[in-house]
Protein backbone atom coordinates (compact mmCIF):
# COMPACT_ATOMS: atom_id res chain seq x y z
CA UNK A 1 0.00 0.00 0.00
CA UNK A 2 1.73 3.12 -0.87
CA UNK A 3 0.85 6.47 1.40
CA UNK A 4 -1.19 9.16 -0.65
CA UNK A 5 -1.45 12.70 -0.32
CA UNK A 6 -3.43 15.72 -1.22
CA UNK A 7 -1.27 17.73 -4.10
CA UNK A 8 -3.59 20.82 -4.99
CA UNK A 9 -6.63 22.12 -4.43
CA UNK A 10 -9.10 24.17 -6.37
CA UNK A 11 -11.98 26.41 -6.07
CA UNK A 12 -14.70 27.90 -8.17
CA UNK A 13 -16.55 30.85 -7.19
CA UNK A 14 -19.80 32.30 -8.78
CA UNK A 15 -19.63 35.81 -9.85
CA UNK A 16 -22.61 37.02 -8.15
CA UNK A 17 -23.66 37.11 -4.28
CA UNK A 18 -26.77 37.67 -2.92
CA UNK A 19 -26.88 39.21 0.63
CA UNK A 20 -29.10 38.42 3.48
CA UNK A 21 -31.07 41.74 2.97
CA UNK A 22 -30.97 41.26 -0.84
CA UNK A 23 -32.92 38.17 -0.34
CA UNK A 24 -35.15 38.87 2.34
CA UNK A 25 -36.68 41.57 0.21
CA UNK A 26 -37.28 39.54 -2.57
CA UNK A 27 -38.80 36.56 0.03
CA UNK A 28 -40.73 39.49 1.89
CA UNK A 29 -42.19 40.82 -1.45
CA UNK A 30 -43.16 37.55 -2.55
CA UNK A 31 -44.94 36.90 0.80
CA UNK A 32 -46.63 40.62 0.70
CA UNK A 33 -47.91 39.32 -2.66
CA UNK A 34 -49.24 36.13 -1.11
CA UNK A 35 -50.92 37.26 1.97
CA UNK A 36 -52.66 39.86 -0.95
CA UNK A 37 -53.94 37.22 -3.51
CA UNK A 38 -54.96 35.21 -0.56
CA UNK A 39 -56.29 38.02 2.03
CA UNK A 40 -59.61 36.57 1.87
CA UNK A 41 -58.79 32.75 3.34
CA UNK A 42 -56.29 34.23 5.74
CA UNK A 43 -59.34 36.68 7.05
CA UNK A 44 -61.59 32.92 7.13
CA UNK A 45 -58.75 31.41 8.96
CA UNK A 46 -58.79 28.65 6.40
CA UNK A 47 -54.63 29.65 5.40
CA UNK A 48 -51.78 30.87 7.20
CA UNK A 49 -50.55 34.23 6.37
CA UNK A 50 -46.64 33.99 5.64
CA UNK A 51 -44.61 35.92 8.24
CA UNK A 52 -41.95 38.10 7.07
CA UNK A 53 -37.76 36.52 6.84
CA UNK A 54 -34.95 39.20 8.73
CA UNK A 55 -31.63 39.46 8.05
CA UNK A 56 -31.24 39.59 12.10
CA UNK A 57 -32.45 35.99 12.34
CA UNK A 58 -30.49 34.38 9.14
CA UNK A 59 -27.51 35.70 11.05
CA UNK A 60 -27.96 34.54 14.53
CA UNK A 61 -29.17 31.32 13.77
CA UNK A 62 -26.72 30.31 11.37
CA UNK A 63 -23.73 32.85 10.94
CA UNK A 64 -24.66 32.63 7.33
CA UNK A 65 -24.11 36.63 5.41
CA UNK A 66 -24.27 36.19 1.79
CA UNK A 67 -24.45 33.16 -1.03
CA UNK A 68 -22.76 33.23 -4.58
CA UNK A 69 -25.07 31.81 -7.00
CA UNK A 70 -25.47 31.15 -10.64
CA UNK A 71 -28.19 33.53 -11.43
CA UNK A 72 -28.98 36.35 -8.93
CA UNK A 73 -31.53 37.90 -11.36
CA UNK A 74 -33.48 34.81 -10.89
CA UNK A 75 -33.57 33.77 -7.41
CA UNK A 76 -34.19 37.69 -6.48
CA UNK A 77 -37.38 37.83 -8.55
CA UNK A 78 -40.72 37.48 -6.13
CA UNK A 79 -42.53 35.42 -9.37
CA UNK A 80 -39.64 33.01 -10.41
CA UNK A 81 -37.47 32.47 -6.99
CA UNK A 82 -35.00 30.16 -8.62
CA UNK A 83 -31.79 30.29 -10.47
CA UNK A 84 -33.12 30.30 -14.49
CA UNK A 85 -30.64 28.78 -16.04
CA UNK A 86 -29.76 28.61 -20.38
CA UNK A 87 -31.08 24.93 -21.56
CA UNK A 88 -27.45 24.33 -23.38
CA UNK A 89 -27.19 21.66 -26.47
CA UNK A 90 -25.28 18.61 -26.04
CA UNK A 91 -22.35 19.82 -27.40
CA UNK A 92 -22.05 22.43 -25.10
CA UNK A 93 -20.49 21.96 -21.24
CA UNK A 94 -23.08 21.02 -18.56
CA UNK A 95 -22.96 23.86 -15.82
CA UNK A 96 -21.50 21.84 -13.20
CA UNK A 97 -18.92 19.89 -15.78
CA UNK A 98 -18.07 23.63 -16.62
CA UNK A 99 -18.37 24.67 -13.12
CA UNK A 100 -16.10 21.62 -12.02
CA UNK A 101 -13.67 21.93 -14.76
CA UNK A 102 -12.45 25.53 -13.41
CA UNK A 103 -11.78 24.28 -10.26
CA UNK A 104 -10.32 21.04 -11.30
CA UNK A 105 -7.93 23.29 -13.51
CA UNK A 106 -6.69 25.21 -10.42
CA UNK A 107 -6.07 22.00 -8.20
CA UNK A 108 -3.65 20.37 -11.43
CA UNK A 109 -2.12 23.93 -11.83
CA UNK A 110 -1.40 23.92 -7.90
CA UNK A 111 -0.31 20.56 -7.69
CA UNK A 112 2.10 20.98 -11.31
CA UNK A 113 0.23 18.31 -12.98
CA UNK A 114 -1.25 18.44 -16.64
CA UNK A 115 -4.37 16.68 -17.23
CA UNK A 116 -3.12 13.81 -19.11
CA UNK A 117 -1.51 12.71 -16.17
CA UNK A 118 -4.89 12.74 -13.96
CA UNK A 119 -6.26 9.00 -14.69
CA UNK A 120 -9.14 9.23 -12.46
CA UNK A 121 -12.10 11.59 -11.86
CA UNK A 122 -14.87 11.60 -9.38
CA UNK A 123 -18.05 13.87 -9.15
CA UNK A 124 -18.95 13.94 -5.36
CA UNK A 125 -21.66 16.37 -4.79
CA UNK A 126 -24.90 16.14 -3.44
CA UNK A 127 -26.93 16.99 -6.74
CA UNK A 128 -26.52 15.80 -9.95
CA UNK A 129 -27.31 17.76 -12.96
CA UNK A 130 -28.49 14.37 -15.13
CA UNK A 131 -28.25 10.93 -14.21
CA UNK A 132 -26.12 9.67 -17.51
CA UNK A 133 -23.69 10.51 -19.38
CA UNK A 134 -22.13 10.82 -15.91
CA UNK A 135 -20.98 14.23 -15.30
CA UNK A 136 -17.46 13.14 -14.20
CA UNK A 137 -17.09 11.04 -17.60
CA UNK A 138 -18.27 14.33 -19.38
CA UNK A 139 -15.24 16.38 -17.55
CA UNK A 140 -12.58 13.57 -17.82
CA UNK A 141 -13.60 14.31 -21.70
CA UNK A 142 -13.36 17.58 -21.41
CA UNK A 143 -10.40 17.93 -18.93
CA UNK A 144 -7.85 15.77 -21.33
CA UNK A 145 -7.73 13.71 -18.15
CA UNK A 146 -6.88 9.26 -19.31
CA UNK A 147 -8.60 6.09 -16.99
CA UNK A 148 -12.48 6.15 -15.54
CA UNK A 149 -14.58 8.69 -14.37
CA UNK A 150 -17.68 8.19 -12.16
CA UNK A 151 -20.22 10.10 -10.14
CA UNK A 152 -21.03 9.36 -6.67
CA UNK A 153 -23.84 11.41 -4.22
CA UNK A 154 -22.95 11.49 -0.36
CA UNK A 155 -24.53 14.66 -0.07
CA UNK A 156 -23.03 16.79 1.84
CA UNK A 157 -20.25 14.40 3.08
CA UNK A 158 -19.59 13.79 -0.69
CA UNK A 159 -16.12 14.99 -1.41
CA UNK A 160 -14.64 13.02 2.25
CA UNK A 161 -16.47 9.81 0.74
CA UNK A 162 -14.48 10.82 -2.98
CA UNK A 163 -11.12 11.43 -1.20
CA UNK A 164 -11.54 8.02 0.44
CA UNK A 165 -12.12 5.76 -2.85
CA UNK A 166 -9.31 8.33 -3.99
CA UNK A 167 -7.11 7.46 -1.78
CA UNK A 168 -7.66 3.75 -1.63
CA UNK A 169 -7.23 3.53 -5.70
CA UNK A 170 -3.64 5.87 -5.39
CA UNK A 171 -2.60 3.32 -2.45
CA UNK A 172 -3.20 0.15 -4.33
CA UNK A 173 -2.12 1.24 -7.43
CA UNK A 174 -5.25 1.06 -9.50
CA UNK A 175 -4.90 4.90 -10.11
CA UNK A 176 -2.04 6.95 -9.95
CA UNK A 177 -3.49 10.34 -9.72
CA UNK A 178 -7.29 10.98 -8.82
CA UNK A 179 -9.39 14.15 -8.89
CA UNK A 180 -12.27 14.56 -6.84
CA UNK A 181 -14.44 16.91 -7.70
CA UNK A 182 -17.38 18.47 -5.81
CA UNK A 183 -19.73 21.07 -8.42
CA UNK A 184 -23.04 21.96 -6.40
CA UNK A 185 -25.49 24.41 -7.68
CA UNK A 186 -27.49 23.80 -4.38
CA UNK A 187 -29.69 26.90 -5.17
CA UNK A 188 -31.58 24.79 -8.00
CA UNK A 189 -33.05 22.49 -4.78
CA UNK A 190 -33.59 25.28 -2.51
CA UNK A 191 -37.10 26.38 -1.83
CA UNK A 192 -36.52 29.97 -2.10
CA UNK A 193 -40.25 30.69 -0.88
CA UNK A 194 -39.62 28.41 2.45
CA UNK A 195 -38.71 31.20 5.24
CA UNK A 196 -37.37 28.21 7.22
CA UNK A 197 -34.56 27.32 4.99
CA UNK A 198 -34.64 30.34 1.92
CA UNK A 199 -31.21 31.42 3.43
CA UNK A 200 -29.43 27.97 3.51
CA UNK A 201 -27.90 27.46 0.46
CA UNK A 202 -25.17 29.05 -2.26
CA UNK A 203 -23.33 27.73 -4.97
CA UNK A 204 -19.70 26.91 -5.70
CA UNK A 205 -17.27 23.94 -7.11
CA UNK A 206 -14.07 22.61 -5.57
CA UNK A 207 -11.54 20.24 -6.67
CA UNK A 208 -8.65 18.09 -4.40
CA UNK A 209 -6.01 16.15 -6.70
CA UNK A 210 -4.81 12.80 -4.88
CA UNK A 211 -1.71 11.43 -5.78
CA UNK A 212 1.10 8.87 -4.45
CA UNK A 213 3.43 10.69 -1.65
CA UNK A 214 5.93 9.73 -3.42
CA UNK A 215 5.41 10.90 -6.51
CA UNK A 216 3.38 14.54 -6.03
CA UNK A 217 5.23 17.59 -6.27
CA UNK A 218 2.92 20.33 -5.65
CA UNK A 219 4.06 22.78 -2.65
CA UNK A 220 1.79 22.41 -0.50
CA UNK A 221 1.12 18.81 -0.19
CA UNK A 222 -0.80 17.06 2.35
CA UNK A 223 -0.11 13.38 3.42
CA UNK A 224 -3.57 11.81 4.09
CA UNK A 225 -2.70 10.23 7.54
CA UNK A 226 -6.12 8.48 7.74
CA UNK A 227 -10.08 8.57 6.42
CA UNK A 228 -13.15 7.45 8.23
CA UNK A 229 -16.34 7.51 6.98
CA UNK A 230 -20.00 7.02 9.09
CA UNK A 231 -23.41 6.60 8.06
CA UNK A 232 -26.76 6.27 9.93
CA UNK A 233 -30.11 6.65 8.65
CA UNK A 234 -32.37 9.98 9.20
CA UNK A 235 -35.02 11.71 7.73
CA UNK A 236 -34.86 14.93 8.90
CA UNK A 237 -33.08 16.04 5.62
CA UNK A 238 -34.36 15.17 2.50
CA UNK A 239 -34.75 15.88 -1.11
CA UNK A 240 -37.05 13.46 -3.24
CA UNK A 241 -36.08 14.79 -6.57
CA UNK A 242 -36.03 11.85 -9.07
CA UNK A 243 -37.07 10.10 -11.77
CA UNK A 244 -40.10 8.09 -10.64
CA UNK A 245 -41.54 11.57 -9.72
CA UNK A 246 -43.49 11.83 -12.51
CA UNK A 247 -44.60 8.16 -12.29
CA UNK A 248 -46.39 8.60 -8.28
CA UNK A 249 -49.64 8.63 -7.74
CA UNK A 250 -50.59 10.69 -6.53
CA UNK A 251 -48.49 12.70 -7.78
CA UNK A 252 -45.91 15.30 -5.42
CA UNK A 253 -46.44 18.61 -5.21
CA UNK A 254 -43.57 20.87 -6.23
CA UNK A 255 -42.55 21.98 -3.31
CA UNK A 256 -41.92 18.29 -1.88
CA UNK A 257 -39.54 17.29 -4.01
CA UNK A 258 -36.97 20.30 -3.04
CA UNK A 259 -34.84 20.18 -0.24
CA UNK A 260 -36.64 20.20 3.20
CA UNK A 261 -34.84 19.29 6.55
CA UNK A 262 -35.58 19.37 10.42
CA UNK A 263 -33.10 22.07 11.62
CA UNK A 264 -33.03 21.77 15.03
CA UNK A 265 -32.92 17.71 15.14
CA UNK A 266 -30.09 17.57 12.36
CA UNK A 267 -28.00 19.85 15.23
CA UNK A 268 -28.79 17.68 18.13
CA UNK A 269 -28.21 14.41 16.29
CA UNK A 270 -25.63 15.55 14.13
CA UNK A 271 -23.21 17.34 16.26
CA UNK A 272 -22.76 13.88 18.38
CA UNK A 273 -21.96 11.79 15.64
CA UNK A 274 -19.41 13.65 14.03
CA UNK A 275 -17.72 14.81 17.10
CA UNK A 276 -17.82 10.72 18.33
CA UNK A 277 -16.29 9.90 14.82
CA UNK A 278 -13.39 12.57 15.03
CA UNK A 279 -12.34 11.68 18.33
CA UNK A 280 -12.10 7.92 17.64
CA UNK A 281 -10.56 8.55 14.76
CA UNK A 282 -7.85 10.83 15.72
CA UNK A 283 -7.47 8.56 18.82
CA UNK A 284 -6.93 5.37 16.68
CA UNK A 285 -4.10 7.31 14.76
CA UNK A 286 -2.94 8.46 18.28
CA UNK A 287 -3.00 11.59 17.95
CA UNK A 288 -4.38 14.09 20.65
CA UNK A 289 -7.04 16.54 19.66
CA UNK A 290 -5.18 19.17 21.21
CA UNK A 291 -2.24 18.42 18.09
CA UNK A 292 -4.51 19.38 15.72
CA UNK A 293 -3.71 22.74 14.31
CA UNK A 294 -6.87 23.44 11.90
CA UNK A 295 -10.68 21.66 11.27
CA UNK A 296 -11.62 22.33 8.02
CA UNK A 297 -15.32 21.59 8.76
CA UNK A 298 -18.57 20.60 6.58
CA UNK A 299 -19.89 24.55 6.32
CA UNK A 300 -23.83 24.55 7.16
CA UNK A 301 -24.40 26.35 10.52
CA UNK A 302 -21.63 28.41 12.78
CA UNK A 303 -22.98 27.41 16.34
CA UNK A 304 -22.57 23.57 15.00
CA UNK A 305 -19.10 23.81 13.97
CA UNK A 306 -18.26 25.45 16.83
CA UNK A 307 -19.84 22.99 19.22
CA UNK A 308 -18.10 20.24 17.09
CA UNK A 309 -14.97 21.88 18.05
CA UNK A 310 -15.36 22.42 21.15
CA UNK A 311 -16.25 19.00 21.59
CA UNK A 312 -13.11 17.52 19.72
CA UNK A 313 -10.69 20.42 21.73
CA UNK A 314 -12.32 20.54 25.06
CA UNK A 315 -12.19 24.03 24.60
CA UNK A 316 -13.66 27.13 22.74
CA UNK A 317 -12.09 26.89 18.83
CA UNK A 318 -10.07 30.35 18.07
CA UNK A 319 -11.20 31.53 14.50
CA UNK A 320 -7.63 30.29 13.26
CA UNK A 321 -8.71 26.37 14.45
CA UNK A 322 -11.57 26.19 12.84
CA UNK A 323 -11.82 28.88 10.03
CA UNK A 324 -15.52 29.82 8.78
CA UNK A 325 -16.20 30.55 4.99
CA UNK A 326 -20.10 30.02 5.20
CA UNK A 327 -20.47 33.66 6.24
CA UNK A 328 -19.61 34.31 2.50
CA UNK A 329 -20.21 31.36 1.03
CA UNK A 330 -23.36 29.62 2.72
CA UNK A 331 -23.66 25.87 2.67
CA UNK A 332 -22.64 24.73 -0.39
CA UNK A 333 -23.03 21.04 0.16
CA UNK A 334 -19.90 18.80 -0.49
CA UNK A 335 -17.93 21.38 -1.64
CA UNK A 336 -17.76 23.73 1.53
CA UNK A 337 -15.38 21.75 3.77
CA UNK A 338 -12.90 22.06 0.93
CA UNK A 339 -13.68 25.52 0.31
CA UNK A 340 -12.38 25.49 4.17
CA UNK A 341 -9.05 23.56 3.31
CA UNK A 342 -8.53 25.42 -0.39
CA UNK A 343 -8.61 29.11 1.67
CA UNK A 344 -7.12 28.36 4.93
CA UNK A 345 -3.92 25.72 4.43
CA UNK A 346 -0.87 28.01 3.32
CA UNK A 347 -0.19 29.66 6.68
CA UNK A 348 0.22 25.48 8.00
CA UNK A 349 3.75 24.27 8.89
CA UNK A 350 5.39 20.97 7.94
CA UNK A 351 3.86 18.22 10.57
CA UNK A 352 1.14 20.54 11.21
CA UNK A 353 -1.91 18.18 11.76
CA UNK A 354 -5.46 19.40 9.87
CA UNK A 355 -8.69 17.57 9.47
CA UNK A 356 -10.95 17.73 6.76
CA UNK A 357 -14.91 16.92 8.02
CA UNK A 358 -17.90 16.74 6.19
CA UNK A 359 -21.09 15.68 7.25
CA UNK A 360 -24.57 16.45 6.20
CA UNK A 361 -27.55 14.18 4.74
CA UNK A 362 -28.02 10.38 4.97
CA UNK A 363 -26.92 11.32 7.86
CA UNK A 364 -23.72 11.01 6.22
CA UNK A 365 -19.93 11.89 7.86
CA UNK A 366 -16.28 11.90 7.05
CA UNK A 367 -12.95 12.97 8.53
CA UNK A 368 -10.15 12.91 6.64
CA UNK A 369 -6.78 13.04 8.79
CA UNK A 370 -4.37 15.55 6.99
CA UNK A 371 -0.18 16.24 7.98
CA UNK A 372 1.51 19.02 6.35
CA UNK A 373 4.51 18.21 4.52
N1 LIG B 1 -36.83 34.83 9.58
C1 LIG B 1 -37.36 35.07 10.80
N2 LIG B 1 -37.79 34.10 11.63
C2 LIG B 1 -37.67 32.83 11.21
C3 LIG B 1 -37.12 32.51 9.95
C4 LIG B 1 -36.69 33.56 9.13
N3 LIG B 1 -36.16 33.34 7.93
N4 LIG B 1 -37.13 31.18 9.80
C5 LIG B 1 -37.65 30.65 10.92
N5 LIG B 1 -38.00 31.65 11.77
C6 LIG B 1 -38.62 31.53 13.09
C7 LIG B 1 -39.36 30.22 13.24
O1 LIG B 1 -40.68 30.33 12.75
C8 LIG B 1 -39.34 30.01 14.73
O2 LIG B 1 -40.31 30.82 15.33
P1 LIG B 1 -41.09 30.34 16.65
O3 LIG B 1 -40.04 30.20 17.69
O4 LIG B 1 -42.03 31.46 16.89
O5 LIG B 1 -41.75 29.04 16.28
C9 LIG B 1 -37.98 30.58 15.13
O6 LIG B 1 -37.60 31.49 14.09
C10 LIG B 1 -36.92 29.51 15.29
O7 LIG B 1 -36.94 28.67 14.13
P2 LIG B 1 -36.04 27.36 14.01
O8 LIG B 1 -36.29 26.74 12.68
O9 LIG B 1 -36.25 26.51 15.23
O10 LIG B 1 -34.59 28.03 14.04
P3 LIG B 1 -33.21 27.40 14.41
O11 LIG B 1 -32.60 28.19 15.48
O12 LIG B 1 -33.24 25.92 14.59
O13 LIG B 1 -32.36 27.70 13.07
C11 LIG B 1 -31.48 26.52 11.17
C12 LIG B 1 -32.73 27.10 11.86
C13 LIG B 1 -31.92 25.76 9.94
C14 LIG B 1 -30.56 27.67 10.80
C15 LIG B 1 -30.73 25.58 12.16
O14 LIG B 1 -31.65 24.71 12.78
C16 LIG B 1 -29.65 24.77 11.49
O15 LIG B 1 -28.81 25.27 10.78
N6 LIG B 1 -29.61 23.46 11.81
C17 LIG B 1 -28.62 22.58 11.28
C18 LIG B 1 -29.02 22.19 9.91
C19 LIG B 1 -27.94 21.50 9.13
O16 LIG B 1 -26.79 21.46 9.49
N7 LIG B 1 -28.31 20.95 8.02
C20 LIG B 1 -27.40 20.30 7.18
C21 LIG B 1 -27.85 20.52 5.81
S1 LIG B 1 -26.72 19.81 4.78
Amino acid sequence: MKKTCISGSGLFTPAESISNDELVAAYNAYAERYNAEHAAEIAAGTTNALPPSSSEFIVKASGIKARYTVDKAGVLDPSCMRPRIRKRGEDEPALMVEMGLAAAQQALASAGRAASEVDAVLVACSNMQRPYPAMAVELQYRLGARGYAYDMNVACASAAFGVQAAVDACARGSARAVLVVSPEICTGHLNFRNRDCHFIFGDAATALLIEPLDEARGAERFEVLGTRLATQFSNNIRNDFGFLNPCEQPPRRWDEVLFRQEGRKVFKEVVPLVSDLLLAHLSDLGIQPAAVKRFWLHQANLSMNQLIARRVLGREPSAQEAPVILDEYANTSSAGSVIAFHKYHRDLAPGDIGVLCAFGAGYSAGSVVLRRL
